[in-house]
Parts: structure tokens; sequence; C-alpha cells
């Protein structure tokens, strides 16, 4: 007998995020090719009638995997029972404004979308948060959703993860296949730390690959921090096949395990580990398996990457304060 249907949330789903990721989920890449899905896909009344369009391409792709497409904009609807729930919904950032220039606008929709989750989705259901400010949505979501374990309620730095492999791979003139265990630690914002301190190509360090100490603590840096910023630059909107990517990514990682000896980077609530504020969605190196996450002990910090983990640390912190007001002037 076949597996049964897992339902999977993706909210947002009418925006440009959305559009990619149905399919991508569609065709298996964030649960595998042999699991079987029932779509949720909500968003908001004024983008119905597109919702309905996304929900009939669907149909039309006569997709094997698909047992199903709730297109709705009724929040306590769409969380029925499901199992994932990929929360892209929210406010974009347009050129020239900050992540946490998005703040006000999406922090109340987590609040109340937290409550929904609580309410219906299926015990033990996992969350990925997508929307910027991603790792204060996500802890305004955790807030709000007490009997959802703090362990199930994660943020997309995935695909900041991502673009370290791509960068290193592009300098190398290597495969992306073959660079690993780099690290994005802190925010999915311009303060984030891309560390390539314990990672690899080829089977080697890539300190000792590059010989570029002066990239890697310059451009390097900078780049990976600037890439939505510049992806932004280039098409007018913000990152969507790549973030959709990184999305199923994530959740592969965290369902179906981390390979042996890799790890990855993912917004997990911080325990304090490697000086991180507590209580604030840190992105962190993280193992996974039987489903679980795992923060990877252990590694070495110098005082370089101390001070850039303090810097995206407070940033955090400072992000945590600014929802809480904005939630109070409500
Ligand atoms: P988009 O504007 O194309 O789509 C957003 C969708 O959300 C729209 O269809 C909108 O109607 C919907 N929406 C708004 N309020 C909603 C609500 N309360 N409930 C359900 N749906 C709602 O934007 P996009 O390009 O798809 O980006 C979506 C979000 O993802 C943005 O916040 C963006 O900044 C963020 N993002 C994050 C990353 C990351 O790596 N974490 C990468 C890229 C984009
Ligand atoms: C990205 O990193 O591409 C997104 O978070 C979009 C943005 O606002 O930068």
């Amino acid at each position: 007998m076949g597996k049964a249907p897992v339902r999977v949330l993706i909210t947002g789903a009418a925006g440009q995020i959305g559009y990619s990721l149905a399919i991508q989920v569609s065709r298996g890449t964030m649960l595998g090719p042999e699991q079987p899905i029932i779509l949720h896909l909500l968003d908001i009344p004024p983008a119905a009638q597109s919702l309905d369009g996304v929900k009939m391409e669907l149909i039309d792709a006569a997709l094997p995997l698909v047992h199903g497409v709730l297109a709705t904009t009724d929040v306590e609807e769409a969380c029925k029972d499901v199992a994932i729930a990929v929360m892209v919904g929210g406010f974009p950032r347009k050129a020239g404004m900050e992540r946490k220039d998005v703040m006000s606008k999406n922090v109340s929709i987590y609040k109340s979308q937290a409550a929904a989750l609580e309410k219906h989705a299926a015990k033990g259901v996992k969350v990925l948060v997508v929307a910027n400010p991603a790792n204060t949505n996500a802890l305004i979501l955790r807030e709000n959703a007490p009997s959802i374990p703090p362990e199930n309620i994660t943020a997309l730095t995935r695909l900041d993860h991502n673009r370290a492999l791509g960068q290193v791979a592009e300098r190398l003139g290597v495969h992306v296949s073959g660079v690993r265990n780099v690290i994005i630690w802190g925010n999915h914002s311009s303060t984030q730390f891309p560390d390539v301190a314990h990672g690899t190509a080829g089977g080697r360090p890539i300190p000792d690959a590059l010989r570029d100490e002066a990239w890697l603590r310059g451009d390097f840096v900078s780049t990976v921090q600037q890439r939505g910023a510049a992806i932004i630059k280039m098409r007018g909107m913000s990152s969507a096949l790549s973030a959709a990517s990184s999305a199923c990514d994530h959740v592969r990682n965290w369902v179906l395990g981390t390979e042996p000896g890799t790890w990855v980077s993912m917004g997990v609530i911080s325990d304090g580990s490697y000086g991180a504020p507590k209580d604030v969605i840190f992105s962190f190196p993280v193992k996974c398996e039987g489903g679980r996450w795992e923060i990877v002990q252990g590694l070495s910090i110098d005082e370089y990457a101390a001070g850039k983990i303090k810097v995206t640390g407070d940033e955090l912190v400072e992000e945590k304060e600014l929802a809480l007001q904005c939630l109070a002037g409500e």
C-alpha cells in the first residue's frame, strides 16, 4: 500500500515564491518522490482569483503525487490537519527597504496565523517561516502558539547557506555539490555571518583551498549578506525560485535527515550556544535525524567570528523588542 498523503500548507500561495514552491512541493522536491501530498494554499481575498488560477494550473499539470488542492482565503480552513506549514504570506521588501522595515506589516499577520495553526494543525506540525523578517516572524509565531513545541518552529536561512555554497563554488571553479558545511549564523538579514571556517571544498578546508582570507572576510561576506538586495535590484522583485528551492531543502533535510558528516543552516530557537542570545530564532549549523534538528556543538569560534555572531545576535534582540512594540501598539 502507498503512503498516506501529507497535508502541506503554503501561505501567500498566490505570490511569486508560492507559485514556484507549489510546483516544487508537488513534484516531490520537499518530501521526496514517494510521498503523496494534499496542498493547502492560503492567500488573502484580493488574491483569491489568482489563487484559484494556481489551483487550476496544478490540476492541469496532472501531478502524480498530488491528491488534492485546497485553495482558500480562510486561515482556519487552511491550517486544518496540516503536518508541514510553509509561511510565505506577507508583504515583501521593495528596493531601498531593509527587512526590518516590513516588520510592522508582517508580525501582526504571524501573531494571528499562530493562533490558527495552534488550533487546527496536525499534532507535531513542522513550521517554516519564509516571510521577512523571517527570524522575528517565527519568534512571534512561537510566542503566540505555546502548544506547538518551540523546536517545531523554524525560519529560512537555507537560502543564505546555499548562496554561500554557490559563491565558494564559483570562486574555486568547482561544482557546488563538492562544497559543504558552510554556516550562516544569526539573522536572515544584512548582519548575518556567513562562515566558511569549518567548511570543505572537494574534501579540503575552504580557507586552504581558497588561500584568500581578504576575499573570505570581505567580498564573500558582503556578497552573501547583500544577495537578497542584489536580486531585488536585478529583477525588480525579490528572489523567488531560489527561495522556494531552499525552502524545499530546509524541510527535506528536517524531515528526511542530513547526510552523515554534513550540516545545514536553519533558523531555530536559540539555547545560547556559541554566545548567541537565548530566546530568539537564530541561524545555527544543525544536523537532522528522525525529524528532529540538533545544533552542531564543539566548533571552534575565533575572536573575529565571535564579534560577527554578537552583531547579528544584537540585531535579533533589537528586532524582537521592535516586534513586541509593534504588537503592543495595535
Ligand atoms: P509576494 O508579494 O509575491 O507574495 C506574498 C503573498 O502573500 C501575496 O500573494 C499576498 O497576497 C500574500 N499575503 C499577504 N498577506 C497575507 C496573509 N495575511 N495571509 C496569507 N497570505 C498573505 O512576495 P514573495 O516574493 O512571494 O515573498 C514572500 C515573502 O518571503 C516576503 O516577506 C519576502 O520578503 C520573503 N522572502 C524571504 C526569503 C528568505 O530567504 N527567508 C527569501 C525571499 C523572500
Ligand atoms: C532574500 O534574501 O532574497 C529575501 O529575503 C528578500 C529580501 O528581502 O532580501
